[in-house]
């Protein structure tokens, strides 16, 4: 504690106290003094064995880009944006994802190139350097700022449902691409081109989602999918012949087309065919 008020002092206002590991988005404050800082310490080293995180407080918008590297190459796999809240409007609590899509033009050619030179490429360096060499999906979690783009967080996989956003783009061979990484041979692999059509991705959530999903709701026929409006099933089961839900995000919608507004559209008509009354 001693040493994390010390440590408050290279820190302009606002700044950011969290708990160090997963604390399902409680464990965060947000202070505007030194006072409201130094309490969010208090409360959080109350806990035995506590470990906290002091950041920068980070103004700007947030953006994710994907990256595959065998440890040495990296390669650009594109960028989404994911939506939080659960409601329409950006409304009510967080969630994992509610929706999706890609790619997210925020972040241009020139802001993407900055990312990866400034951030995605010596990361894997310096692993490398520290004798433990990443192989696999960086998912940088960027904010956008003021002075360009800053990275807030990396996950180590692909994200849920920006998955489902980023994969409609990809026609070549993920496969062949996975495996160059896994063997340490991306860079035998030319740059990977997802294609420039949009895709846009609904969730479909039990209600009471996030907070106490309702399991065991029946989902209706599913209606037939295309390449314009694909359907990823999730927390859903097959019961004596009917789909149930069985957790909180049950089954994604993507849509593609030339704009992000028909992918949306593509999205939302083809969610409209699925019967499932517990959900939204
Ligand atoms: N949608 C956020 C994540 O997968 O981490």
């Amino acid at each position: 504690l001693a040493e994390a008020i010390v440590a408050l002092e290279n820190f302009s206002l606002p700044v950011v106290v969290k708990a160090d590991g997963l604390a399902a988005g409680k464990g965060v404050t947000v202070a505007e003094t030194k006072a409201e800082a130094e309490a969010a310490l208090d409360a959080l080293f109350a806990t035995p064995g506590a470990e906290v995180v002091i950041e920068a407080f980070l103004v700007g918008e947030e953006v994710s880009l994907f990256a595959i590297t065998d440890g040495i190459t990296v390669i650009p796999f594109g960028t989404a944006q994911d939506h939080k809240r659960i409601g329409e409007g950006d409304t009510g609590p967080n969630t994992g994802g509610m929706g999706a899509y890609s790619p997210a033009t925020v972040l241009t050619p020139d802001l993407e190139r900055r990312a990866m030179d400034e951030i995605v490429k010596p990361t894997v360096v310096a692993m490398a350097a520290a004798g433990t060499p990443f192989v696999g999906v960086l998912y940088a979690g960027l904010m956008l700022t003021a002075d360009g783009p800053q990275l807030i967080e990396y996950n180590v996989r692909f994200g849920d449902p920006e998955t489902q956003a980023l994969m409609p783009r990809f026609d070549g061979d993920l496969a062949a691409l996975f495996l160059a990484a896994a063997t340490g041979k991306l860079a035998d692999i030319e740059a990977v081109e997802l294609a420039p059509r949009h895709a846009l991705t609904v969730v479909l959530a039990a209600n009471g989602y996030p907070l106490a999903p309702k399991t065991g709701g029946v989902v209706g026929k599913l209606p037939i999918a295309s390449p314009e409006a694909t359907i990823f099933l999730a927390g859903m089961t097959v019961s004596e012949d009917a789909l149930v839900a069985t957790g909180g995000r049950v089954l994604a919608v993507t849509g593609t087309g030339a704009t992000v507004e028909q992918a949306c559209n593509r999205a939302y008509t083809k969610l409209g065919e699925i019967e499932y009354a517990d959900g939204y």
